[in-house]
């Protein structure tokens, strides 16, 4: 049965043969997926829930969220900006808490699916959770966390999002900045696969070849991969919206630092520039492996762990190009393919090595 959302989009379940195929897939997948229409978004199915709670989301006029497909850099960009914003000099304890504590991921909820809902809802010593517990004391967790959290969270917010514009407040830019960060496809497909083997939430369970037909027929969480790009690059003259391209990050962040020091009106010295990046870098990040809020014990139970060690964790390689090391030539022939479809008349241009 199609549901309406407030947005004005329509969302309804894959047909029982797509969700069978899907789920043998991915079977960390329980709660199933929607479709939702126009964009053709996929979603799990507890996004309806939360679908119009999000869509009436307050955004203030401080805040900046951080708008991504998923592995494009989204963690990454929040830790840059949270510490350009609270911690210019290094000095602030907060920045040794998990990023996702810090920077809130609004719609978090519809992660929380199945067994690991129970079992995150659950586990009392979980830090996120008393999280939750401290910043909204007698809210109920059924109601959102992530919205909950975000909302009651004091002073310049950095909000992660996956949603795409047209399922957020439709005054958005009116209100609030936004950093839109784009990753080359190849190299987000590697990143995607690899954390979707990891993850027992999606629990993947083909090879590349699969994985690469699931994304170039745009049936992966949060995608289609290029509609979500769209709507990013369609308001890339927005004065409240800030692109960003992980390539450029990596290849050069003094100058989009220096860049988004303008955006943000954060007036950095470049001492504290340079602090910040250093922060952030890849190696220090990989270091505190503090992306979410949970404990080491619930973290070995969320992740597979041989993944993880046989091919890293969260914080996997962070460069640019990987992908020559890991798509045949046939699999890339078909992301060329979908890009070309896609980008026809775009005028955007990715880096594939720097
Ligand atoms: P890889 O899997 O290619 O290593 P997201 O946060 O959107 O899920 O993106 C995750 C990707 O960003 C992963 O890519 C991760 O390693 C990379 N990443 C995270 N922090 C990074 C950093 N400080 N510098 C470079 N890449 C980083």
């Amino acid at each position: 049965m199609a549901t309406q959302l407030k947005s004005g989009h329509t969302a309804e379940p894959l047909s029982d043969e797509d969700s069978a195929r899907i789920l043998k897939d991915f079977p960390g997948q329980v709660d199933g997926l929607v479709r939702v229409q126009p964009g053709g978004w996929i979603l799990p199915t507890p996004y309806l829930e939360m679908a119009d709670k999000i869509y009436d989301f307050k955004f203030r006029e401080s805040d900046v969220v951080v708008m991504t497909h998923p592995k494009c850099g989204t963690t990454w960009t929040q830790d840059l900006l949270w510490n350009m914003v609270h911690n210019p000099n290094i000095d602030n304890p907060a920045a040794e808490e998990a990023v996702n504590g810090r920077s809130p991921y609004l719609e978090v909820d519809i992660l929380l699916m199945g067994k690991m809902k129970e079992m995150m809802l659950s586990d009392t010593s979980n830090p996120m959770l008393k999280q939750f517990a401290e910043l909204c004391p007698g809210a109920n967790p059924a109601d959102g966390i992530g919205i909950q959290m975000a909302a009651a969270t004091p002073g310049i917010r950095i909000i992660k999002s996956h949603l795409t514009f047209p399922l957020l407040p439709p005054d958005l830019l009116d209100t609030t900045k936004v950093v839109y960060v784009m990753r080359n496809p190849k190299d987000m497909c590697i990143s995607y696969n690899h954390h979707c083997r990891m993850a027992r939430f999606h629990d993947f369970q083909g090879n590349m070849d699969l994985f690469v037909d699931y994304l170039t027929n745009d049936e992966l969480f949060y995608g289609p991969y290029w509609n979500h790009v769209k709507e990013g690059w369609k308001r890339r003259d927005h004065p409240r919206l800030y692109v960003l391209f992980f390539e450029n990050l990596k290849a050069d962040p003094v100058a989009e630092v220096r860049e988004l020091d303008k955006f943000l009106g954060t007036d950095l010295t470049e001492e504290q520039m340079t602090k910040v990046i250093e922060h952030t870098s890849f190696d220090k990040m990989k270091a505190r492996d503090a992306h979410f809020p949970v404990t080491e014990e619930m973290k070995k139970k969320i992740l597979n762990q041989e993944v993880v060690q046989n091919e890293g964790g969260f914080f996997r390689k962070g460069q640019v190009g990987d992908f020559k090391n890991k798509l045949t030539p046939a699999q890339e022939s078909k992301i060329d393919a979908w890009t070309k479809m896609n980008t026809e008349g775009m005028d955007i241009e990715f880096k594939y090595s720097i």
